[in-house]
């Protein structure tokens, strides 16, 4: 047995094989260098990995990237440099084996030690990455810019806590691959400013969404009938309130085992297939029905031949095609003022209240730092116009700028040339840009079949409207919906 000496530092204490390895190790710069950099970027990995571990997810996103992917990255690279090292200094290499003499069985168990305790680490740094790139955290926040919006929609909306590869990623080897390999475009995309503003809707690798969406909900579910009321106001001086009243059928499959309302359309036995000719499947030209019974019907617009189904995109009619926002719900600027004067967080106090407060909304150029104070200002601008502003309005003018400057930073993103309708709602029917949108791009009583029979364009199919845009408010309470 060998004595050991004295001073045991830094290296004389390790057991020889160990000793003789780090003498290979330094046998040129670069596998030296790739040696340090992976032990460095491990001891840096496992430390902070098990900080976050015990401090829970509540990282910043940057503090996530840095560890699952960064430490990561350079931990794998230095590797790589230790055998790129031997292999370009080879003389180097065998000039220091000679002298290490170290029997060969001995150096190649140390390595395969070694090799195996990376693996482990880079097993550990892999899942890690994978698992973080899959949290809503990376996917929602990392590229700020071009994500915020969808981010900010996202966490507004009954999915909040629903993870973005829920619904973008489904299940299955094949769709993780594809995934990843967008993700990698998608990456280089952001770095280098290639893409497009705003993000493009539909999305095209989506997964059917009857595969995403019936994993949580029962798509044939019967819902009940149940009546809404919702108050509107017009653009005038006062804002006057009007209430519109209608029976929702969502409906679903009954007992009857027959498919109601609009689920009529979630039943798999109605089978609805149709062609867009834009790209955000607004314009559909032609419609195919097939039944329970097999049969089938074509409708089409005036000009368009059945039996020829124009050029475009060919899809079969899932959720997403009513619900294309379930999880980024975008306001549509007229629902959005009237919601906000119905709850009063837009006071009616103000003079033209609704028509001021659509303007403000409809600029593009407020800051995106101390927003409020810049519509506040000029909310007292304009009022002060029209004589002295009262410490009433004064007050009323402070809620209304917190209000339009919450609504306008959640929905009008100009880096992103996102304002307004860029993204409009399909589960009803308003006109936009005169053109209609949602229920009514098929069910504008223009689609007919072959015999002259149009899809229905029948109110009452949908829904039975008790009131529209009804000046006389009384109508709340013979609804039993008390006074307002
Ligand atoms: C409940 C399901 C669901 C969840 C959860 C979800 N999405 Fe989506 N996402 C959709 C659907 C549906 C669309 C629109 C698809 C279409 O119209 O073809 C969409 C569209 C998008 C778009 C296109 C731009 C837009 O706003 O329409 C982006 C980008 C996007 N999602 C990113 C995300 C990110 C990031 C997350 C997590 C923070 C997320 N999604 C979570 C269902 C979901
Ligand atoms: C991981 C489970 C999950 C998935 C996947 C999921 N949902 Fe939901 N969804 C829910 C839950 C839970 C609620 C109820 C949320 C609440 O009321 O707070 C809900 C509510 C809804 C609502 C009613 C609420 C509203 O205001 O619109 C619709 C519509 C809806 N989901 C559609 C979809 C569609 C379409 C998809 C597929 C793109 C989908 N969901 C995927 C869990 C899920
Ligand atoms: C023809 C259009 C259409 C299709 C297709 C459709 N829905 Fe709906 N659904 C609606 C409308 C409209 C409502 C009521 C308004 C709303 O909540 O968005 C609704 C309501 C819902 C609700 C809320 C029910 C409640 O109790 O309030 C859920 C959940 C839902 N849909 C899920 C789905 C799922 C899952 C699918 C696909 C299997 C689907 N829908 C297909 C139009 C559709
Ligand atoms: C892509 C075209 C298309 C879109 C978009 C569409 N539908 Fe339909 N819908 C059809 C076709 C085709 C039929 C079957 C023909 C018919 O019944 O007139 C149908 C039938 C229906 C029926 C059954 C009518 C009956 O026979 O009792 C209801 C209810 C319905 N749709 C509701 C909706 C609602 C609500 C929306 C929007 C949220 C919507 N549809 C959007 C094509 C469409
Ligand atoms: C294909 C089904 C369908 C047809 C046909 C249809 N609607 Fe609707 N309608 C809807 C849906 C879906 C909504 C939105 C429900 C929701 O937002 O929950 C709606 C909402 C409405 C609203 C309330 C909008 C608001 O101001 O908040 C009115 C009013 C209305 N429809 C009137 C009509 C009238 C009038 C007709 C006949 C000319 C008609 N609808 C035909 C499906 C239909």
């Amino acid at each position: 047995m060998v004595a050991r000496p004295e001073s045991c530092w830094p290296t004389h204490c390790l057991s020889r094989p160990m000793q003789r390895f780090l003498q290979l190790l330094r046998s040129n710069w670069l596998t030296w260098t790739g040696a340090l950099l992976t032990t460095l970027s491990a001891m840096a990995f496992v430390t902070s990995w098990l900080y976050l571990s015990l401090h829970g997810q509540s990282h910043g996103a940057y503090a996530g990237l840095f560890v699952f992917i960064a430490l990561p990255g350079l931990f794998v690279l230095g590797l790589g440099l230790m055998p790129l090292g031997w292999w370009l200094y080879k003389s180097q290499l065998t000039a220091r084996l000679q002298r290490v003499q170290e029997k060969p069985m001995r150096l190649w168990r140390l390595l395969g030690v070694l090799t195996l305790a990376n693996f482990a680490l880079v097993g550990t740094g892999g899942y890690e990455a994978l698992h973080y790139m899959d949290s809503q955290q990376f996917c929602g926040t990392v590229c700020h810019t071009v994500m915020s919006p969808t981010y900010a929609a996202y966490v507004d909306s009954p999915h909040a806590n629903v993870a973005c590869v829920d619904c973008h990623i489904g299940p299955g080897v094949g769709s993780f691959v594809k995934a990843k390999w967008n993700g990698m475009h998608q990456l280089f995309g952001v770095a280098f400013g290639n893409y497009r503003r705003p993000i493009p809707t539909p999305v095209h690798q989506m997964r059917p969404a009857n595969e995403i969406c019936t994993r949580c909900h029962w798509a044939e579910r019967p819902v009940a009938d149940r009546v809404e009321v919702r108050s509107h106001f017009d653009d005038d001086e006062a804002s006057t309130e009007s209430v519109t009243a209608f029976v929702t059928k969502i409906g679903g499959t009954g007992a009857d085992g027959k498919a109601h309302g609009y689920h009529w359309h979630a039943d798999p036995r109605h089978r609805v297939t149709f062609v867009a000719t834009d790209d955000r499947r607004r314009t559909i030209p032609w419609v195919q029905y097939v039944g329970p019974d097999g049969k089938e019907r074509i409708f089409t617009i005036d000009g368009v031949d059945p039996a020829q189904p124009p050029a475009g995109e060919r899809r079969s009619m899932d959720c997403i095609d009513c619900h294309n926002q379930p999880s980024h719900r975008y306001q549509s600027l007229d629902g959005a003022l009237d919601t906000a004067l119905a709850a009063g967080t837009l006071p009616r106090s103000l003079p033209f209240a609704r028509k001021v407060a659509g303007e403000v909304l409809q600029k593009q150029d407020w800051p995106r730092e101390g927003t409020a104070a810049a519509i506040e200002q000029h909310l007292l601008g304009h009022y002060g116009k029209a004589g002295t502003v009262t410490a009433e309005a004064k007050t009323a003018i402070a809620t209304a700028s917190q209000t339009l400057a919450a609504l306008w930073l959640r929905n009008v993103h100009p880096a992103m040339s996102i304002t307004w309708g860029t993204y409009p709602q399909f589960h009803t029917h308003v006109t936009m840009d005169d053109k209609p949108t949602g229920c009514f791009r098929c069910h504008d009583g223009e689609h007919v079949d072959q015999q002259g029979e149009p899809i229905t364009a029948d109110c009452n199919a949908c829904h039975t409207v008790l009131a529209e845009r009804e000046k006389d408010l009384s109508v709340r309470q013979k609804l039993g919906f008390g006074a307002k």
